[in-house]
């Protein structure tokens, strides 16, 4: 009866482990974001945003539900684009630790993405964030064709990056600031899932009136200066720029949040 009973009782773990669904470590913890989810849609994303947008318009290709990825596969990944002739040098600034949880807020094609999600192992995560939808769908097709198990797509609002609180501890946002059309809420929503000692790395255009072609001067609302003066009325502190050869067009920034007593 005793032998039965214990039998039984192997019987049920086996079956319990073996049934246990997928559960990737993150930080050896449950992720608040469930991993397992392979797209998240930030919550009541009908709401309107609360602000009046620093510059309408400028997103309408990419929320655009005809948006062909392709074309901007084209744009953004070739060799011309100084980020994509630097992303190596791009990445090995990051200085990204296995294991650890990254937000690529802006993620487009998934340029970055892709590099994080290796370098982070199988032990870390990446949560690739944008408010176009198609651009999310194609991040998580290609982690499919390409076997990567370790991203999460999470179309976001534009106010906010939509993830939880002390959730990541690295923030990436290449070329995608001077996107934002409400930057004070989120750098907020960023602020507070941007975990204390984390890092954040921000890479937009240079822009000196004078200087810089019209068409930055016009697409870019912000130079370097002006997006310091914002990003630390938002609570975070430069902690150097990084210097990269053969980088003109942009500059890239390591920054840490100012801890803030609404966010800890
Ligand atoms: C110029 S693309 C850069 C894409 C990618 N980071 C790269 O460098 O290849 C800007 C991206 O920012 C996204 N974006 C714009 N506003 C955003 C917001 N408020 N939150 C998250 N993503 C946003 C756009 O949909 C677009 O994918």
């Amino acid at each position: 009866m005793q032998r039965l009973t214990l039998s039984l009782l192997s019987l049920i773990f086996l079956l319990a482990t073996s049934l246990a669904p997928f559960r990737p470590a993150v930080g050896q913890q449950a992720h608040p974001l469930d991993p397992r989810e392979k797209m998240v849609t930030g919550q009541d994303a009908a709401a309107p945003p609360r602000r009046q947008s620093v510059k309408p318009g400028i997103n309408d290709s990419f929320t655009n539900p005809e948006l062909k990825v392709e074309e901007f596969i084209q744009r953004f990944e070739i060799e011309s684009r100084e980020i994509y002739d630097l992303r190596q040098e791009i990445l090995e600034r990051c200085r990204i630790q296995v294991g650890e949880r990254i937000a690529d807020v802006g993620a487009g094609t998934g340029l970055f993405t892709r590099q994080f999600c290796k370098a982070v192992g199988n032990e870390g995560w990446v949560f690739a964030v944008d408010i176009a939808p198609r651009f999310i769908e194609h991040i998580n097709r290609q982690a499919d064709l390409h076997g990567l198990r370790n991203v999460t797509g999470v179309i976001c609002r534009e106010d906010s990056v939509a993830l939880p609180p002390d959730s990541v501890d690295v923030v990436f946002i290449c070329d995608t600031y001077h996107h934002f059309e409400y930057p004070a809420d989120t750098m907020a929503s960023i602020h507070s899932a941007l975990r204390v000692g984390g890092r954040m790395y921000l890479i937009d255009f240079e822009r000196d009136p004078g200087v810089s072609r019209e068409w930055i001067l016009d697409h870019v609302r912000a130079g370097k200066a002006e997006v310091i003066r914002e990003l630390e009325s938002f609570g975070f502190e430069v902690v150097e720029e990084l210097k990269i050869n053969r980088m003109e067009d942009n500059y890239m920034l390591h920054l840490r949040k100012r801890p803030s007593s609404t966010n800890n």
